[in-house]
């Protein structure tokens, strides 16, 4: 049978001329501390399962295998706390997204997982915590972010490239590798 590839863009973009990053009315930051490891893990599994990226990367399509997501991140040596977030709803009953971010070099920070639950998206949330992120990078002394993302997946490639993410690289993944 004939190998079924995703096309992955590597996208990447300058710390400059950054946008603040504005939480719309109602939410609220909640910044990394590792007891948050769990939630962030639930809120992945949450803004996931069933979306095209969990049949890319499998383990984002179960709570299992997206413990074991965060719980890799958080515990590698290029862990950036600093661009590592999730937003809340002001009472903090709700937690409505997550991003994470790792050190690709000592000039590049890696965007890993970006994802907003279904019932909070389009109120500019993923735009906020994408931001949120490329500040923590620059911050923290990095001179550019990258990211991968699908191509297929229009709604991210289209908030990637309004936040002034460039296509620099296009990859083929294989549909069935696996492991994340
Ligand atoms: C991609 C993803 C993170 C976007 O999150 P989001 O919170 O919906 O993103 P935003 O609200 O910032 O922007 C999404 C859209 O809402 C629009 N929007 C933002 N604020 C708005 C508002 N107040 N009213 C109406 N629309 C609004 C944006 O203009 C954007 O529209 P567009 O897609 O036509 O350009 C989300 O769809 C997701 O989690 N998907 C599944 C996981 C995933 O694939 N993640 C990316 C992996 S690379």
């Amino acid at each position: 049978m004939a190998a079924t590839y995703f096309l992955r863009y590597l996208m990447e973009r300058p710390l400059v001329d950054l946008p603040p990053a504005e939480l719309p009315e109602g939410f609220v930051w909640v910044p990394w501390s590792d007891n948050l490891l769990e939630t962030h893990a639930e809120v992945l599994y949450e803004s996931f399962a069933g979306e095209l990226d969990s049949v890319v990367f499998p383990s984002l399509g179960s709570r299992e295998g997206c413990r074991r997501v965060m719980s890799n991140i958080a515990n590698s040596i290029f862990f950036v706390p600093e661009a590592t977030w999730m937003v809340a709803t002001e009472d903090m009953s709700c937690m409505c997204g997550t991003i994470q971010g790792a050190r690709a070099s000592d000039v590049m920070g890696a965007i890993q997982n970006l994802g907003v639950v279904p019932q909070f998206r389009h109120l500019g949330l993923g735009r906020a915590l994408l931001l949120k992120a490329l500040h923590g990078f620059r911050d923290c002394g990095f001179q550019r972010a990258m990211l991968e993302v699908t191509a297929e997946n229009e709604p991210a490639v289209r908030l990637y490239e309004a936040v002034g993410f460039k296509i620099a690289r296009v990859k083929r993944r294989p549909a069935s590798s696996g492991e994340f």
